[in-house]
This record gives structure tokens, C-alpha cells and sequence, in this order.
């Protein structure tokens, strides 16, 4: 990478790219892998499932991931109840995730490709909103959080898990990441509050916390690095201030009524990016288009791909 890309300001199509190439480097070792096995295999897996369920509380109506990549944590709660709707810029991911779910006999989540900056849904169609590990990989989290924010119901729950700047080895990697060509930032826990409420979150409360890292975490790291891998994760659960994660736990103002907590059909909550024009599948073209205008949007074996060009 050229020392002008790393100087370059992080970009939503350059992210994509990235992403994409990544997850279809690993995609026979994704495909390989039953989410709902692995919950039950993996302690530190289980650990991370249950602790987003935890901050959600129990939630009857549709959960929005946004950043879900090959959506594995949300496979693993679509089965345990939770009704699922996945999102990222990269389809790619989405399209494993979908494969692996029919491979295995799992019930399907939802699936829409979209850019997090224009969520392609109506105002208020979301019970919950979770994002985990993806807020940093944003180009404008302010906008991000608004969009989170107006998919919402009045009373939805938001949570989210991000990297903890305060954290020294963190940062040192971030360094690294940034010549590999993605996006890896961490936050203080204030500037996160300060992000949520001015976006209008209310009730928001950031927390540190320790994790273990799954099995699968460690065998991807390079066997010289293990060594520094085991002490972050060690350090993480001693110090979980300084060298474990956020969570951010928030809700939408307003009282959630249960009008419309069964209402979680897919295509009638499809909007253009921004969310103010209804989409309609046209079988002819095989295309997802703007009621009454011209823009139309691809379709990848069933998932919209809700991305302007
Ligand atoms: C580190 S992954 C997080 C994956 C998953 N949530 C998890 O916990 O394992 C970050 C994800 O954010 C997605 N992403 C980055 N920019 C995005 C954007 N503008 N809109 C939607 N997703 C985006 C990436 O494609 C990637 O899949």
C-alpha cells in the first residue's frame, strides 16, 4: 500500500472492497462452520451471543445487525428466537452467511446489503438495533447513529460493541491495520456517550468489559503473535477498563407499544437509501425499483442489494 492510500481518508467504497476480498479469501472455512455448533462448542462464542442478548433484554419484534458481516452471532439468535434482519456493504458476506445457514438447516435470518449511512428501511420499523465491532469501520459515525436512531421504534433498544482506545496493544494494532487497507479505529468511552446522545439516543450507558477470545480467534493469529494474543486476552479480563471492550447499551425516547411487534415483514419495511421511497420487487427485470421512479437495485440470489452506485 502506497503511503498516499494510508494518508487518505477512510472511504465507504474502499472498505467494501477490502471486506469483500477478505471474507471470499476465507469463504470454504466460513461455509465449513455451523454457527449454532459453535455456540455450543465454544465458551468465549457462547459468551458473545449471550452478552448482546443480555443488553438487548428479551425483544419480540424485528432486531436489526448492522455490519453483521457472515452474520454468525445473528444465526445463532435467530435460532434461539430473535427474528433477524442483517445488513452490510458487503454482499458477499451476506451471501455466505445465507449458503452456510441452507447447508446446515438452519432457520434463515434476513438479509439486505446496504450502506449503514443510508438505511433502506421506513422510519421505525425496528424493535432493537445492535452493532458489533463495526461502528469504527464507519466513515461518519454521526450519521450512522441518526440512521440507527430513525429506524428505531419509539422505545427500541440499542446496543453495540466496540474497541476500547484506552487500550495500548489495541492501538499499536491499528497501526498495522491501517497498511493492510481497512478502516480500524477504537473509541473513549466518553466520546461514545457524546456520539450516542447527540445523535438523540437517551438512557445511554458505556461499559468496559473482558472477554475471552473464541478458540477460532487464536488459530487465525500467526503462530509467533499467539503469545501477545493470550496476554491482551488475559489482560482484558483483569483490567477490562484498560484492555477489554465497550458496550454501549441506549434506547430510542418514547414508549414501545406492542402495535406492530409482529409486523416484521421484510418487503414492505424496504425503502431507498435514506428511507423515503417504498421498493418494489420487479420479477421482469429481477431488480428491487423505486415506486413511481426509475432507480432500480440488484438482487443476489434473494438478498437486495440496497446500494447506490
Ligand atoms: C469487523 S466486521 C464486524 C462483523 C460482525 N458484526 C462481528 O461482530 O463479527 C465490520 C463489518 O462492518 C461492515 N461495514 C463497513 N462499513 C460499512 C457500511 N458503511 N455499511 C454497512 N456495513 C459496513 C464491513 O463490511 C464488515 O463486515
Amino acid at each position: 500500500m502506497s503511503i498516499g492510500k494510508w494518508l487518505a481518508a477512510p472511504d465507504v467504497a474502499r472498505e467494501r472492497e477490502f471486506e469483500r476480498e477478505n471474507v471470499l479469501r476465507k469463504r470454504e472455512q466460513y461455509l465449513a462452520t455451523n454457527p449454532l455448533e459453535r455456540f455450543g462448542s465454544d465458551p468465549a462464542y457462547r459468551a458473545k451471543v449471550e452478552r448482546i442478548e443480555q443488553g438487548l433484554g428479551c425483544c419480540s419484534g424485528p432486531v436489526l445487525d448492522i455490519g453483521g458481516n457472515t452474520a454468525g452471532e445473528a444465526t445463532v439468535m435467530q435460532q434461539r428466537g430473535y427474528s433477524m434482519l442483517v445488513g452490510d456493504i458487503n454482499e458477499a458476506g451476506l451471501e455466505i452467511s445465507r449458503e452456510r445457514v441452507e447447508k446446515f438447516g438452519l432457520r434463515q435470518p434476513q438479509y439486505v446489503a446496504f450502506d449503514a449511512h443510508h438505511l433502506p428501511f421506513r422510519d421505525g420499523h425496528f424493535a432493537a438495533v445492535t452493532i458489533v465491532e463495526a461502528l469504527h469501520h464507519m466513515v461518519d459515525y454521526d450519521r450512522v447513529l441518526r440512521e440507527a436512531l430513525r429506524v428505531l421504534r419509539p422505545g427500541g433498544r440499542f446496543y453495540a460493541m466496540e474497541p476500547n482506545a484506552w487500550n495500548p496493544i489495541r492501538r499499536a494494532g491499528e497501526v498495522r491495520d491501517r497498511f493492510r487497507g481497512t478502516i480500524e479505529k477504537s473509541f473513549y468511552p466518553g466520546q461514545l456517550r457524546d456520539l450516542l446522545e447527540k445523535a438523540g439516543f437517551k438512557a445511554v450507558e458505556v461499559r468496559g468489559f473482558g472477554i475471552d477470545k473464541p478458540d477460532w480467534k487464536l488459530r487465525e493469529v500467526p503462530a509467533y503473535r499467539r503469545w501477545l494474543f493470550r496476554l491482551h486476552t488475559k489482560l482484558g479480563l483483569e483490567y477490562p477498563g484498560v484492555f477489554g471492550s465497550l458496550e454501549v447499551l441506549a434506547r430510542k425516547s418514547g414508549e414501545m407499544t406492542s402495535e406492530g411487534d409482529a409486523s416484521d415483514d421484510f418487503a414492505a419495511c424496504l425503502r431507498s437509501p435514506g428511507g423515503d421511497r417504498p421498493l418494489e420487487f420487479d420479477t421482469a427485470s429481477a431488480r428491487w425499483r423505486e415506486v413511481g421512479r426509475q432507480a432500480s437495485y440488484s438482487d443476489l440470489n434473494g438478498i437486495p442489494v440496497i446500494v447506490r452506485e
